[in-house]
């Protein structure tokens, strides 16, 4: 049955049904607020290359221009605010049992947005790291008064405290994350091209292990013949839709059942 918004009744139904939800998303989620994607037509990457900004070595090489553009970022970043699709996310926290945010995003937009339950495996824009302590700290000077900027403690140059290539993820969060995509009853993958591992593996990692798992994007991308439906469409009008029709499809069942709570009384999907 299709539901007035396009959105299928069913996958309403199954994802009504479920307890534990994991969003995971890419930088589509915070496209319409104004942060620019990695890839397709405006994408940060078709204008600068990642070898040259995004790498260990790059910064080595030449750290006042890799902070100059994490600045140019944090500045566009400083800028917007979470978008509809954002405050979505963060009012499921009301819906279900469980909802644990894994975003590869590092905008920090999640968390203005109120969500709380957040995983965040490429780091956050917001922090920086002392390159000789390592110590973390949060670092929201904006415009940088100075470039490189220096720890303030021993002197040596910072760094974004972000995931560069080639550089592991932090291995609480992928642990966490690896553990909510095997445990839970379904996923939402959001604004993401799936193109980077290991954290493109998660909604396959959902998948096997049972999860109803639902892709939101305006396009298709790698992983969406191998999960279990796309929604086409931009985040910031889907998530609203999609999570008024679970609360409506909740109350319904609860006045049919008469009993208290909406999809908090359904337990699995
Ligand atoms: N709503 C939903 N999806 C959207 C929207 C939107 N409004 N706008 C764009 N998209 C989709 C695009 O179709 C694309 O599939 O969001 C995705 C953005 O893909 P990328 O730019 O590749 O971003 P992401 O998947 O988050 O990149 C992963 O790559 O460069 C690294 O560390 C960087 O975390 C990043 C990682």
């Amino acid at each position: 049955m299709i539901s007035t918004s396009g959105i299928p009744q069913d996958l309403v139904e199954r994802l009504g049904h479920a307890s534990s939800i994991v969003v995971f998303t890419g930088a589509g989620v915070s496209a319409e607020s104004g942060v620019p994607t990695f890839r397709g037509q405006d994408g940060l990457w078709q204008k600068y290359n990642a070898e040259d900004l995004a790498t260990w070595q790059a910064f080595e090489r030449d750290p006042r221009l890799v902070w100059s553009w994490y600045d140019y970022r944090r500045q566009i970043i400083s800028g917007v605010d979470p978008n509809p699709g954002h405050a979505a996310i963060a009012k499921m926290a009301a819906v279900f049992d469980n909802v644990t945010v894994v975003t590869q995003n590092v905008d920090g937009l999640h968390d203005r947005a109120g969500s709380k339950n957040i995983v965040e495996l490429h780091g956050n824009i917001w922090r920086a790291r002392c390159t000789r302590e390592l110590t973390v700290f949060d670092f929201r000077e904006c415009p940088l008064s100075e470039n490189p900027p220096l720890c303030k403690e021993c002197g040596s140059m910072l760094r974004p405290d972000v995931v560069w290539y080639g550089e592991p993820l932090p291995m609480d969060a992928y642990e966490r994350s690896h553990e909510v995509a095997c445990t839970c009853d379904a996923m939402l993958v959001v604004g993401t091209s799936a193109q980077v591992r290991p954290a493109a593996t998660l909604p396959l990692v959902a998948k096997h292990n049972g999860a109803f798992v639902v892709e939101i994007n305006t396009h298709y991308t790698p992983i969406s013949a191998l999960i279990d439906t796309t929604l086409i469409g931009g985040a910031g009008e889907i998530l609203p839709e999609l999570l008024d029709l679970i609360s409506a499809c909740s109350d319904d069942s609860e006045d049919a059942s008469g009993t208290a709570g909406g999809v908090k009384e359904h337990s699995g999907v």
